[in-house]
């Protein structure tokens, strides 16, 4: 594959001169916090049945396998803490340089981060949805049992996107005004492969924006995109923070 090189002080710039940054996260950002990703060498994929575990079928037919299997997520993420990637943007909303995140990751590490705005568009591991009334709340910590509901006392389910299933209408409108005004979009630690995010980089290019990919791998996006910078996540975002010219507050 033939990739630019790329100068880490140019892409601050772009940054740095953005008018509307946006970044796009993928399970490669949570990596170094030790959550795992879930394609690759240890990805959740290679190791489990994705048609047991992440479909409203699999929850149909066995609720318990389904729940155990979250249970062991949410207790693996209960351990993890953001990352400087997960920093670093959370620094930026902060600085008025980014304005929000659109995030596949459902472990609420951006978040924890302190990120603002944010929005996830596969849901979020901690919320259950009740399978009959819909009613929501939080987990403060791993799920022991089924959750049941204290309205309706129907099934609770994680609140996320299962295969299958779409994306909540009211997240994605607030998504598509941020891929048609960006002008500046980073895109890191995404296999580019699920749809519709693998898609966002290239709505936003079709609106004028500058795409900057942020990976240990290349992507079948890279070739389209304006920049791919090789490395982790939560080096390459530090580094690009030392060329930022922050403004001190007055
Ligand atoms: P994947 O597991 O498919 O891809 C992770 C990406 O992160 C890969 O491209 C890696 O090369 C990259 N990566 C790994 N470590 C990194 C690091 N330290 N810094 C930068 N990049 C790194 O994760 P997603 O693309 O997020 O959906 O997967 C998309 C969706 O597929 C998930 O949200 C999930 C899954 O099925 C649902 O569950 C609905």
């Amino acid at each position: 594959m033939n990739m630019k090189p790329v100068r880490l002080d140019d892409v601050a710039q772009l940054i740095n001169d953005a008018k509307h940054l946006v970044a796009l996260t993928g399970a490669g950002i949570s990596k170094e916090s030790n959550v795992p990703t879930f394609r690759g060498p240890d990805g959740l994929w290679r190791n489990y049945d994705v048609t047991k575990l992440a479909t409203p079928q699999a929850f149909a037919e066995n609720p318990s396998l389904v729940w155990e299997w979250y249970s062991w997520r949410q207790d693996l993420i209960s351990k993890c803490k953001p990352n400087p990637a997960h920093l670093t943007l959370a620094k930026w909303e902060q600085d008025g340089l980014l304005k929000s995140i659109i995030t596949q990751n459902v472990d609420g590490l951006h978040r924890i981060a302190g990120s603002k705005r944010v929005f996830e568009i596969h849901g979020n591991i901690w919320i259950t949805k009740c399978t009959d009334c819909g009613f929501k709340t939080e987990l403060s910590e791993p799920a022991t049992h089924i959750p049941i509901c204290p309205d309706c006392n129907g099934l609770m389910r994680p609140d996320v996107v299962w295969f299958g299933e779409s994306l909540d209408i009211l997240t994605m409108r607030y998504v598509e005004d941020e891929l048609t005004t960006t002008d500046v979009m980073l895109v890191i630690g995404t296999s580019a492969v699920v749809q519709p995010a693998a898609s966002f980089p290239l709505i936003a290019k079709d609106y004028g924006a500058t795409v900057i990919e942020v990976n240990i791998e290349p992507t079948p996006i890279t070739q389209i995109l304006d920049y791919h910078i090789l490395g982790k996540a939560g080096e390459v975002l530090p580094t690009l923070d030392t060329f930022i010219d922050h403004q001190d507050p007055d």
